[in-house]
Protein backbone atom coordinates (compact mmCIF):
# COMPACT_ATOMS: atom_id res chain seq x y z
CA UNK A 1 0.00 0.00 0.00
CA UNK A 2 1.35 3.15 -1.20
CA UNK A 3 2.01 5.90 1.76
CA UNK A 4 0.72 8.87 0.36
CA UNK A 5 2.56 12.17 1.13
CA UNK A 6 1.66 14.42 -0.84
CA UNK A 7 -1.43 15.73 0.30
CA UNK A 8 -0.08 19.39 -1.01
CA UNK A 9 -1.28 18.76 -4.44
CA UNK A 10 -4.60 16.86 -3.77
CA UNK A 11 -5.24 15.24 -0.32
CA UNK A 12 -5.47 11.45 -0.42
CA UNK A 13 -7.57 9.84 1.06
CA UNK A 14 -10.80 11.22 1.86
CA UNK A 15 -13.00 10.63 4.45
CA UNK A 16 -14.69 7.58 4.36
CA UNK A 17 -18.39 8.72 4.29
CA UNK A 18 -17.62 10.53 1.04
CA UNK A 19 -16.94 7.38 -0.74
CA UNK A 20 -19.93 6.26 0.68
CA UNK A 21 -22.07 8.58 -0.53
CA UNK A 22 -20.77 9.02 -4.18
CA UNK A 23 -22.38 6.00 -5.57
CA UNK A 24 -26.06 6.51 -3.74
CA UNK A 25 -25.57 10.54 -4.74
CA UNK A 26 -25.11 9.88 -8.36
CA UNK A 27 -28.15 7.79 -8.48
CA UNK A 28 -30.49 10.08 -6.43
CA UNK A 29 -29.64 13.62 -7.23
CA UNK A 30 -29.89 13.87 -10.94
CA UNK A 31 -31.05 17.02 -11.31
CA UNK A 32 -29.49 19.82 -12.00
CA UNK A 33 -29.36 22.55 -9.11
CA UNK A 34 -31.42 25.77 -10.19
CA UNK A 35 -32.43 24.54 -13.36
CA UNK A 36 -35.91 23.41 -12.52
CA UNK A 37 -39.03 23.41 -9.91
CA UNK A 38 -39.31 19.46 -9.73
CA UNK A 39 -38.33 17.98 -6.13
CA UNK A 40 -34.98 16.15 -7.55
CA UNK A 41 -33.66 19.50 -9.32
CA UNK A 42 -34.54 21.19 -5.66
CA UNK A 43 -32.31 18.41 -3.55
CA UNK A 44 -29.52 19.30 -5.67
CA UNK A 45 -29.93 22.91 -5.00
CA UNK A 46 -30.09 22.31 -1.35
CA UNK A 47 -26.43 20.46 -1.57
CA UNK A 48 -24.61 23.23 -3.37
CA UNK A 49 -26.73 25.18 -1.11
CA UNK A 50 -25.42 23.47 2.05
CA UNK A 51 -22.09 23.32 1.12
CA UNK A 52 -21.99 26.94 0.67
CA UNK A 53 -23.16 27.68 4.25
CA UNK A 54 -20.62 25.50 5.67
CA UNK A 55 -17.84 26.73 3.83
CA UNK A 56 -19.25 30.12 5.40
CA UNK A 57 -19.32 28.04 8.75
CA UNK A 58 -15.51 27.38 8.44
CA UNK A 59 -14.01 30.84 6.69
CA UNK A 60 -16.13 33.09 9.10
CA UNK A 61 -18.17 34.71 5.81
CA UNK A 62 -20.53 36.02 7.31
CA UNK A 63 -23.15 36.20 4.07
CA UNK A 64 -22.90 32.41 2.59
CA UNK A 65 -23.82 33.42 -0.85
CA UNK A 66 -20.86 35.68 -1.11
CA UNK A 67 -19.23 32.49 -1.69
CA UNK A 68 -18.50 31.39 -5.37
CA UNK A 69 -17.83 27.82 -6.04
CA UNK A 70 -15.65 26.88 -8.58
CA UNK A 71 -13.43 23.96 -10.07
CA UNK A 72 -10.30 24.61 -8.14
CA UNK A 73 -8.05 27.26 -6.71
CA UNK A 74 -6.56 28.28 -9.93
CA UNK A 75 -10.42 29.36 -11.35
CA UNK A 76 -10.73 30.98 -7.88
CA UNK A 77 -7.34 33.24 -8.58
CA UNK A 78 -8.19 33.72 -12.30
CA UNK A 79 -11.63 35.09 -11.49
CA UNK A 80 -10.24 36.81 -8.83
CA UNK A 81 -7.44 38.28 -10.57
CA UNK A 82 -9.01 39.08 -13.57
CA UNK A 83 -12.05 41.02 -12.20
CA UNK A 84 -10.50 43.14 -10.23
CA UNK A 85 -7.37 44.20 -12.08
CA UNK A 86 -7.83 47.33 -15.07
CA UNK A 87 -5.38 48.67 -17.20
CA UNK A 88 -2.80 51.29 -15.58
CA UNK A 89 -3.18 49.66 -12.26
CA UNK A 90 -0.62 48.38 -9.75
CA UNK A 91 -0.34 45.06 -7.81
CA UNK A 92 1.38 44.36 -5.20
CA UNK A 93 2.59 40.53 -4.83
CA UNK A 94 5.50 38.15 -3.48
CA UNK A 95 8.36 36.02 -4.55
CA UNK A 96 6.47 33.14 -3.00
CA UNK A 97 3.41 32.97 -5.29
CA UNK A 98 2.15 29.79 -7.40
CA UNK A 99 1.92 30.08 -10.84
CA UNK A 100 -1.87 30.12 -10.50
CA UNK A 101 -1.49 33.81 -9.06
CA UNK A 102 2.21 35.22 -10.96
CA UNK A 103 1.63 33.52 -14.56
CA UNK A 104 -1.66 35.85 -14.51
CA UNK A 105 -0.12 38.60 -13.38
CA UNK A 106 2.94 38.04 -15.65
CA UNK A 107 1.34 37.99 -18.67
CA UNK A 108 -1.26 41.24 -17.73
CA UNK A 109 2.71 42.88 -16.74
CA UNK A 110 4.17 41.17 -20.35
CA UNK A 111 0.96 43.03 -22.31
CA UNK A 112 2.01 46.22 -20.36
CA UNK A 113 -0.95 46.48 -19.35
CA UNK A 114 -0.13 46.52 -15.12
CA UNK A 115 2.83 47.27 -13.15
CA UNK A 116 3.69 43.99 -10.56
CA UNK A 117 5.91 44.73 -7.39
CA UNK A 118 7.22 41.39 -5.66
CA UNK A 119 8.23 41.42 -2.40
CA UNK A 120 11.45 39.47 -1.21
CA UNK A 121 10.96 36.94 1.56
CA UNK A 122 14.08 36.83 4.36
CA UNK A 123 15.79 33.28 5.00
CA UNK A 124 12.90 31.71 6.71
CA UNK A 125 10.31 32.29 3.79
CA UNK A 126 7.90 34.78 5.84
CA UNK A 127 6.70 38.06 4.11
CA UNK A 128 7.37 41.47 6.54
CA UNK A 129 4.28 43.29 6.28
CA UNK A 130 6.82 46.25 6.04
CA UNK A 131 7.72 45.34 3.13
CA UNK A 132 3.93 45.07 1.50
CA UNK A 133 3.64 48.72 2.74
CA UNK A 134 6.70 49.85 1.25
CA UNK A 135 5.12 48.70 -2.24
CA UNK A 136 1.86 49.98 -1.78
CA UNK A 137 1.23 53.08 -4.01
CA UNK A 138 -2.13 54.94 -4.53
CA UNK A 139 -1.54 53.19 -7.80
CA UNK A 140 -2.39 50.11 -6.06
CA UNK A 141 -5.75 47.98 -6.87
CA UNK A 142 -4.82 44.28 -5.29
CA UNK A 143 -2.64 42.76 -3.01
CA UNK A 144 -2.20 39.50 -3.80
CA UNK A 145 -0.43 36.96 -1.06
CA UNK A 146 -0.76 33.18 -0.27
CA UNK A 147 -1.51 32.32 2.71
CA UNK A 148 1.05 29.44 3.15
CA UNK A 149 3.54 28.47 0.92
CA UNK A 150 3.13 25.43 -1.20
CA UNK A 151 7.15 24.49 -1.03
CA UNK A 152 8.33 25.24 2.28
CA UNK A 153 4.90 25.43 4.37
CA UNK A 154 5.56 28.74 5.84
CA UNK A 155 2.56 30.58 6.97
CA UNK A 156 2.21 34.45 6.22
CA UNK A 157 0.98 37.32 8.39
CA UNK A 158 -2.24 37.99 6.57
CA UNK A 159 -3.57 38.72 9.69
CA UNK A 160 -1.22 42.10 9.64
CA UNK A 161 -1.06 42.37 6.38
CA UNK A 162 -4.81 42.47 5.93
CA UNK A 163 -5.62 45.92 7.39
CA UNK A 164 -2.22 47.24 5.96
CA UNK A 165 -4.11 46.98 2.29
CA UNK A 166 -7.06 48.58 3.96
CA UNK A 167 -5.82 51.34 4.79
CA UNK A 168 -4.36 52.06 1.28
CA UNK A 169 -7.98 51.42 -0.43
CA UNK A 170 -6.51 48.39 -2.52
CA UNK A 171 -8.20 44.74 -2.05
CA UNK A 172 -6.42 42.14 -0.49
CA UNK A 173 -6.21 38.76 -2.18
CA UNK A 174 -5.53 35.56 -0.04
CA UNK A 175 -4.67 32.54 -1.97
CA UNK A 176 -5.89 29.83 0.80
CA UNK A 177 -4.84 26.61 -1.66
CA UNK A 178 -2.57 25.17 1.38
CA UNK A 179 -4.35 26.23 4.40
CA UNK A 180 -8.52 26.15 3.85
CA UNK A 181 -9.19 23.27 6.14
CA UNK A 182 -6.08 22.92 7.94
CA UNK A 183 -5.23 26.17 9.71
CA UNK A 184 -8.04 28.70 11.25
CA UNK A 185 -9.17 31.79 8.78
CA UNK A 186 -11.45 34.41 9.76
CA UNK A 187 -12.13 36.51 6.27
CA UNK A 188 -13.06 39.46 8.85
CA UNK A 189 -10.66 38.98 11.47
CA UNK A 190 -7.59 39.75 8.17
CA UNK A 191 -9.77 42.04 6.58
CA UNK A 192 -9.59 39.36 3.58
CA UNK A 193 -11.53 40.90 0.31
CA UNK A 194 -10.83 37.72 -1.85
CA UNK A 195 -10.56 34.41 -0.69
CA UNK A 196 -9.44 32.18 -2.96
CA UNK A 197 -9.74 27.61 -2.18
CA UNK A 198 -9.75 24.25 -3.47
CA UNK A 199 -11.96 22.07 -2.25
CA UNK A 200 -9.85 18.89 -2.75
CA UNK A 201 -6.78 19.62 -0.77
CA UNK A 202 -6.87 20.12 2.83
CA UNK A 203 -10.74 20.60 2.44
CA UNK A 204 -10.49 16.79 1.96
CA UNK A 205 -13.28 17.15 -0.73
CA UNK A 206 -13.32 15.61 -4.68
CA UNK A 207 -10.96 17.34 -6.95
CA UNK A 208 -12.66 19.56 -9.37
CA UNK A 209 -14.35 21.59 -6.54
CA UNK A 210 -13.55 25.15 -5.10
CA UNK A 211 -14.09 28.37 -3.91
CA UNK A 212 -13.78 32.32 -3.98
CA UNK A 213 -14.78 34.40 -0.85
CA UNK A 214 -15.79 37.83 -2.77
CA UNK A 215 -16.14 40.68 0.20
CA UNK A 216 -18.52 43.54 -0.08
CA UNK A 217 -15.42 46.05 -0.79
CA UNK A 218 -14.95 43.74 -3.98
CA UNK A 219 -16.14 44.98 -7.36
CA UNK A 220 -15.66 42.05 -10.03
CA UNK A 221 -16.43 41.46 -13.48
CA UNK A 222 -17.82 38.44 -14.16
CA UNK A 223 -14.97 35.62 -15.73
CA UNK A 224 -17.24 33.11 -17.17
CA UNK A 225 -20.74 34.33 -18.26
CA UNK A 226 -23.63 32.45 -19.43
CA UNK A 227 -26.98 30.22 -18.10
CA UNK A 228 -28.04 31.05 -14.17
CA UNK A 229 -31.09 29.10 -14.28
CA UNK A 230 -32.79 32.95 -12.49
CA UNK A 231 -33.16 35.76 -14.02
CA UNK A 232 -32.54 34.52 -17.44
CA UNK A 233 -35.18 37.15 -18.93
CA UNK A 234 -31.55 39.43 -18.63
CA UNK A 235 -29.53 40.53 -21.23
CA UNK A 236 -26.62 40.86 -18.96
CA UNK A 237 -25.30 38.14 -16.13
CA UNK A 238 -26.67 39.26 -13.78
CA UNK A 239 -25.73 41.14 -10.31
CA UNK A 240 -27.56 39.00 -7.44
CA UNK A 241 -24.55 36.48 -5.55
CA UNK A 242 -23.60 34.00 -6.30
CA UNK A 243 -24.98 33.83 -9.82
CA UNK A 244 -23.25 37.04 -10.76
CA UNK A 245 -19.81 34.17 -10.96
CA UNK A 246 -21.90 30.87 -10.99
CA UNK A 247 -22.67 30.48 -14.83
CA UNK A 248 -22.83 26.86 -16.21
CA UNK A 249 -24.39 23.93 -14.68
CA UNK A 250 -22.51 23.34 -11.45
CA UNK A 251 -20.09 20.35 -10.41
CA UNK A 252 -23.19 18.32 -8.30
CA UNK A 253 -21.12 15.29 -7.40
CA UNK A 254 -18.09 16.97 -6.65
CA UNK A 255 -20.28 19.15 -4.30
CA UNK A 256 -22.26 16.20 -3.01
CA UNK A 257 -18.52 15.01 -2.02
CA UNK A 258 -17.73 18.25 -0.48
CA UNK A 259 -20.23 18.70 1.86
CA UNK A 260 -19.69 15.33 3.70
CA UNK A 261 -15.80 16.71 3.98
CA UNK A 262 -16.88 19.92 5.33
CA UNK A 263 -18.85 18.04 7.39
CA UNK A 264 -16.34 15.95 8.32
CA UNK A 265 -14.09 18.36 9.61
CA UNK A 266 -16.07 20.50 11.31
CA UNK A 267 -16.74 17.73 13.66
CA UNK A 268 -13.33 17.73 14.42
CA UNK A 269 -12.21 20.98 14.28
CA UNK A 270 -9.93 23.02 12.18
CA UNK A 271 -7.61 23.47 15.32
CA UNK A 272 -7.69 19.53 15.97
CA UNK A 273 -6.86 19.35 12.89
CA UNK A 274 -3.94 21.50 12.67
CA UNK A 275 -2.54 20.11 15.89
CA UNK A 276 -2.67 16.44 14.50
CA UNK A 277 -0.92 17.37 11.11
CA UNK A 278 1.50 20.07 13.19
CA UNK A 279 2.60 16.94 15.77
CA UNK A 280 3.67 14.51 12.11
CA UNK A 281 5.14 17.75 10.91
CA UNK A 282 7.48 17.67 14.17
CA UNK A 283 8.34 14.30 14.07
CA UNK A 284 9.18 15.05 10.39
CA UNK A 285 11.46 17.78 11.28
CA UNK A 286 13.13 16.14 14.10
CA UNK A 287 13.86 13.10 12.01
CA UNK A 288 15.02 14.57 9.30
CA UNK A 289 17.23 17.54 11.09
CA UNK A 290 19.02 14.76 13.54
CA UNK A 291 20.74 13.31 10.56
CA UNK A 292 23.30 15.92 8.96
CA UNK A 293 22.88 14.85 5.29
CA UNK A 294 19.45 16.06 5.36
CA UNK A 295 18.66 19.77 5.05
CA UNK A 296 14.92 20.86 5.65
CA UNK A 297 14.03 24.49 4.40
CA UNK A 298 11.76 27.16 6.15
CA UNK A 299 10.97 28.56 9.14
CA UNK A 300 12.68 27.08 12.37
CA UNK A 301 9.30 27.61 14.42
CA UNK A 302 6.49 25.13 14.23
CA UNK A 303 4.04 27.31 14.46
CA UNK A 304 5.36 29.31 11.67
CA UNK A 305 4.34 26.02 9.36
CA UNK A 306 1.93 23.98 8.35
CA UNK A 307 2.33 20.25 7.12
CA UNK A 308 4.29 20.86 4.56
CA UNK A 309 8.25 20.32 4.37
CA UNK A 310 11.05 20.89 1.82
CA UNK A 311 14.27 19.13 2.00
CA UNK A 312 17.02 18.03 0.04
CA UNK A 313 19.33 15.12 0.40
CA UNK A 314 22.90 15.89 0.30
CA UNK A 315 24.37 15.72 -3.38
CA UNK A 316 21.52 14.28 -4.70
CA UNK A 317 18.88 15.73 -7.13
CA UNK A 318 15.33 15.89 -5.96
CA UNK A 319 13.80 13.60 -8.72
CA UNK A 320 16.13 10.70 -8.08
CA UNK A 321 15.13 10.92 -4.27
CA UNK A 322 11.76 11.02 -4.82
CA UNK A 323 11.73 8.33 -7.66
CA UNK A 324 13.87 6.20 -4.80
CA UNK A 325 11.12 6.44 -2.28
CA UNK A 326 8.53 5.85 -4.91
CA UNK A 327 10.01 2.75 -6.49
CA UNK A 328 12.10 1.22 -3.31
CA UNK A 329 9.58 1.98 -0.90
CA UNK A 330 6.30 3.16 -2.01
CA UNK A 331 6.54 6.66 -0.90
CA UNK A 332 4.84 8.90 -2.94
CA UNK A 333 6.08 12.33 -2.28
CA UNK A 334 6.80 15.15 -4.90
CA UNK A 335 9.62 16.45 -6.37
CA UNK A 336 11.02 19.55 -8.37
CA UNK A 337 10.02 23.40 -8.57
CA UNK A 338 6.21 22.73 -7.09
CA UNK A 339 4.43 25.24 -9.71
CA UNK A 340 6.39 27.94 -7.84
CA UNK A 341 9.71 28.97 -9.14
CA UNK A 342 9.54 32.24 -7.51
CA UNK A 343 10.04 30.77 -4.13
CA UNK A 344 12.30 27.95 -5.39
CA UNK A 345 14.95 31.18 -6.44
CA UNK A 346 13.99 32.96 -2.97
CA UNK A 347 15.32 30.10 -0.71
CA UNK A 348 18.31 28.48 -3.42
CA UNK A 349 17.00 25.86 -4.67
CA UNK A 350 16.14 26.71 -8.10
CA UNK A 351 16.64 25.27 -10.59
CA UNK A 352 16.46 21.65 -9.27
CA UNK A 353 13.67 22.03 -6.65
CA UNK A 354 13.60 19.92 -3.46
CA UNK A 355 11.71 16.79 -2.32
CA UNK A 356 8.19 18.12 -0.65
CA UNK A 357 6.75 16.07 1.72
CA UNK A 358 3.38 16.84 2.78
CA UNK A 359 1.60 14.32 5.33
CA UNK A 360 -2.29 15.10 5.51
CA UNK A 361 -5.40 14.48 8.21
CA UNK A 362 -5.23 10.88 7.43
CA UNK A 363 -1.12 10.24 7.77
CA UNK A 364 0.10 8.12 10.76
CA UNK A 365 3.28 7.95 12.96
CA UNK A 366 4.05 5.03 11.50
CA UNK A 367 4.41 6.32 7.78
CA UNK A 368 6.50 9.25 9.09
CA UNK A 369 8.94 7.35 10.02
CA UNK A 370 8.64 5.21 7.36
CA UNK A 371 9.52 8.18 5.17
CA UNK A 372 12.88 9.70 7.33
CA UNK A 373 14.14 5.80 7.07
CA UNK A 374 13.41 6.23 3.36
CA UNK A 375 15.56 9.44 3.32
CA UNK A 376 18.48 7.98 5.33
CA UNK A 377 18.48 5.25 2.90
CA UNK A 378 18.47 7.39 -0.04
CA UNK A 379 21.07 9.31 1.31
CA UNK A 380 23.36 6.17 1.61
CA UNK A 381 22.49 4.36 -1.26
CA UNK A 382 22.25 7.31 -4.11
CA UNK A 383 24.93 7.90 -5.93
CA UNK A 384 26.39 11.69 -5.03
CA UNK A 385 26.27 14.45 -7.83
CA UNK A 386 27.51 17.70 -8.07
CA UNK A 387 24.16 19.85 -8.10
CA UNK A 388 23.61 23.21 -10.64
CA UNK A 389 24.81 25.74 -8.61
CA UNK A 390 21.70 27.17 -7.06
CA UNK A 391 20.12 30.84 -7.92
CA UNK A 392 19.59 32.93 -5.49
CA UNK A 393 17.11 35.81 -5.53
CA UNK A 394 16.44 38.10 -3.13
C1 LIG B 1 -0.29 27.91 -3.10
C2 LIG B 1 -1.13 27.33 -4.19
N1 LIG B 1 -1.94 28.12 -4.91
C3 LIG B 1 -2.73 27.64 -5.88
C4 LIG B 1 -2.74 26.30 -6.20
C5 LIG B 1 -3.63 25.80 -7.29
O1 LIG B 1 -4.61 24.97 -6.74
P1 LIG B 1 -5.56 24.09 -7.67
O2 LIG B 1 -4.78 22.88 -8.03
O3 LIG B 1 -6.73 23.76 -6.78
O4 LIG B 1 -5.94 24.89 -8.82
C6 LIG B 1 -1.90 25.42 -5.50
C7 LIG B 1 -1.84 24.00 -5.84
O5 LIG B 1 -0.98 23.28 -5.46
C8 LIG B 1 -1.09 25.95 -4.46
O6 LIG B 1 -0.30 25.16 -3.73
Amino acid sequence: MTVYLDNAATSFPKPPRLYEQLGRLLEEFGGCPGRGSYAMAQRSGAVVDEVRRLLADLLHVPEPQRIVLTMNATDALNMAIKGVVRPGDHVVTTVLEHNSVARPLNRLEHRGLIQVSRVAVPAEGIVDPGDIRKALTSRTSLVAVLHASNVTGALQPIAQIGPIVREYGALFLVDAAQTAGAAPIDVEAAAIDLLAFPGHKALLGPPGTGGLYIGPRARLSPWREGGTGVFSELPLQPEEFPYAFEAGSPNTLGLAGLRESLQFILQFGVAWIRAHELSLTRQLLEGCRADGRLTVYGPSRLEDRIAVVSMAVQGCPASEVAQFLDQERGIAVRAGLHCAPGAHRALGTFPDGTVRISPGYFTSADQIDRCVDALREAAERLPKRSLRVCEMVG
